[in-house]
């Protein structure tokens, strides 16, 4: 299978877009992490997933929790080829819709240190046991306020743009040891997490906002990610992959 053998890390994936990307990575041979800050998720999201998953407790937003992480890996496993950074700040629509000059500084850290810092610190460790194998594909899931920008929500927007930055320096910095890097600017997909949060009117606005005129939907975005962490994108790296259903075009 297309990735045989592969050890493969998704975080938040506990549900979501994570998930379905871990769900994926097994069916196509790969031996998956998955991490959630609820060690209760985790047992439940294995045994969905199929057995060659494991779940370990991880907060990225907490240094602690990352270098324990870390740990557990490095126990089970001595190397990691595919890092998926998918874990991201609860979507909350009081701080999604406002606008630069209502934005408490408490609000916008909060996000950078999920979706930005945290995606750093997983990054740097991980690098460290790619670097020792001289191998390895990172994928930071950005979204395409990152690459557009937005009319609210400039917290997420920036945190992403750092992640595709991020995503540009690891592949220049570690392309010598074979080490990729890939950023995917998602546009709006059809998680539960949208669900939960959109209303009708919302849902239906955000249907009509791309080319394609419907939600993306987590299962084909998960195939096109773990098409991106095989050898189909071997002469690839520090790119940023737009999915959103040709809402943005560059
Ligand atoms: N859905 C979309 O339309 C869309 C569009 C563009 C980009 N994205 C991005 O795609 C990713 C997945 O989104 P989703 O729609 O599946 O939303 P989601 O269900 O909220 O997924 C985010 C995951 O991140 C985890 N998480 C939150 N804070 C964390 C922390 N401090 N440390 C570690 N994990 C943490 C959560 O897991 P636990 O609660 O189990 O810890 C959760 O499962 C996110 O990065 C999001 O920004 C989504």
């Amino acid at each position: 299978m297309y990735l045989d053998g592969k050890i493969g890390i998704v975080t938040g994936a506990a549900g979501g877009l994570g998930f379905e990307i871990a769900k994926e990575l097994t069916k196509n041979g790969a031996t998956v992490i998955i991490t959630s800050r609820k060690k209760s998720k985790l047992t439940k999201a294995c045994n969905l997933i199929n057995k060659n998953c494991l779940g370990f407790e991880l907060d990225v937003s907490n240094r602690k929790s990352v270098m324990k992480f870390i740990g557990n890996v490095s126990k089970k496993f001595d190397s990691v080829d595919i890092l998926i950074n998918n874990a991201g700040f609860p979507f909350e629509k009081k701080i999604w819709f406002k606008k630069i000059h209502g934005i408490s500084e408490m609000e916008l850290m909060n996000i950078l240190q999920v979706d930005l810092i945290g995606t750093f610190r997983v990054t740097k460790e991980i690098l460290k046991l790619m670097m020792k194998k001289r191998k390895g594909v990172i994928i930071n899931i950005a979204s395409t306020p990152a690459i557009s920008g937005h009319t609210y929500g400039s917290p997420y927007s920036i945190a992403k743009a750092g992640s595709i930055t991020l995503t540009k320096h690891v592949a220049l910095e570690y392309g010598q040891y074979n080490i990729r890097a890939f950023s995917v600017a998602l546009g709006d997909i059809y998680t539960e997490a949208m669900r939960r949060s959109l209303s009708r009117s919302e849902l239906l606005k955000a249907r009509t906002e791309n080319t394609m005129k419907r939600l993306g939907r987590p299962e084909e975005i998960a195939k096109s990610i773990v098409s991106i962490a095989g050898d189909n994108f071997s002469f690839s790296t520090g790119n940023t992959i737009i999915i959103d259903g040709g809402k943005i075009i560059i």
